[in-house]
């Protein structure tokens, strides 16, 4: 049985105003009808899923149930994490709850990622499940086309093979530019997806081995948590005192038994209006429009309004990036679209 394991606690600032603090980018419609955390429910459901564990914060757990109920769907837990600590004591948490069932798989993911073809990824996940049920930590390797200094990489021991879960010599996060420069020449890097399959007893002997200092706080939060209606709470004391990191660097940096399976499905991390863009089919002059804006004449721009009754325009533009809600517009360089998470500090700071 895999459980999914949807990580919808973060807030991306660089997709603002769209993504707000209230109201993060994976519980909006961005790509598509429905919002990102649902379109990731639906991709990891089926034969041979459970319902997932959701890992979230108090504030976006009742916008995950109720997003969650539109699809007719249930959590098989739903934990709210009293604090920000990154992903690797959540997942830990998510492990330790899950402690009952040491064989059961967990596929963690996040909830923020477009991929295209679902299918191809329920059948990369059945690869990877194998090499997952033998005690593999499994990841999901995708080909890079830039030396993206955002991703962890991973390097396989020979060029890689599609349909088949490869050993993983090293697993690199964030390089630097001069460094993924390297790896992307050499082509035995894939990018990681940042998603990930392994049983219970595997996650939870290697957090052991390679990050101990987590067990202690994040065992005790689950062992003073308490249920809140569908919710389980864990202890805020307790998980206050567990370190902040990635779950990258506490273990898939130092890991020895990790594997990858390739896959080419459309996957994309959304993680600037840049992206976005080039996600959103951008047409032979680089142009593309969402909700109802219109580009006359323009080069290389993306155009967006979500507030019906906001109209919005561009001429002439070249490499700009506007986005129009009701109470809130950016206009940006397209390529400086990273930098929309200055704006957010920059608001902060004025309030
Ligand atoms: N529940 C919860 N709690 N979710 C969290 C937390 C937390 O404290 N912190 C981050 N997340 C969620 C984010 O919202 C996102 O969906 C996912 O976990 C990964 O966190 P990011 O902060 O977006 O990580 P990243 O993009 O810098 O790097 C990861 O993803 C890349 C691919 O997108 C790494 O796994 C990289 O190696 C990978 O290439
Ligand atoms: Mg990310």
């Amino acid at each position: 049985k895999i459980y999914p394991v949807i990580l919808c606690g973060g807030s991306g600032t660089r997709l603002w105003p769209l993504s707000r603090k209230s109201y993060p980018k994976q519980f909006s419609a961005l790509m598509g009808e429905t919002s990102l955390f649902q379109q990731t429910v639906s991709r990891l459901s089926g034969p041979g899923y459970a319902p997932p564990v959701l890992l979230t914060n108090a504030e976006f757990r009742f916008i995950a149930t109720q997003q969650l109920g539109e699809m007719g769907g249930d959590a098989s837990k739903i934990l709210i994490e009293p604090a920000l600590r990154n992903t690797a004591p959540a997942v830990l948490a998510a492990a330790i709850a899950l402690e009952g069932e040491p064989d059961a798989l967990m596929l963690v993911a996040p909830s923020d990622h477009v991929i295209r073809d679902d299918e191809a990824f329920r059948a990369a996940v059945e690869v990877g499940a194998e090499a997952a049920e033998a005690g593999r930590i499994v990841t999901f390797g995708i080909t890079p086309d830039r030396p993206e200094t955002g991703y962890g990489y991973l390097e396989l021991p020979a060029a890689p093979s599609a349909g088949a879960a490869a050993p993983l010599t090293c697993f690199v996060e964030k390089p630097t530019a001069e460094k993924a420069g390297e790896m992307l020449a050499t082509g035995r890097f894939l990018w990681n997806a940042g998603i990930f399959l392994f049983s219970v007893r595997t996650i939870l002997a290697a957090f052991a081995e390679h990050a101990p200092q987590l067990m202690a706080p994040v065992r005790a939060s689950v062992e003073a948590g308490r249920p809140d209606l569908c919710f389980f709470r864990l202890g805020e004391a307790e998980y206050e005192g567990a370190a902040e990191i990635s779950i990258d660097y506490a273990v898939m940096e130092k890991a020895a038994n990790l594997s990858v399976v390739p896959f080419d499905g459309g996957w994309n991390d959304l993680g600037s209006w840049e992206t976005v863009w080039r996600e959103s089919g951008p047409d032979g002059q680089g142009v593309a429009t969402t909700g109802g804006a219109t580009a006359i004449d323009c080069a290389n721009t993306y155009l967006r309004t979500d507030s019906d009754g906001v109209q919005l325009v561009g001429i002439g533009l070249e490499n700009v990036v506007a986005v129009a809600m009701q109470d809130a517009v950016v206009v940006a360089d397209i390529r400086q679209a990273q930098r929309v998470k200055e704006a957010v500090s920059a608001l902060k700071q004025q309030n």
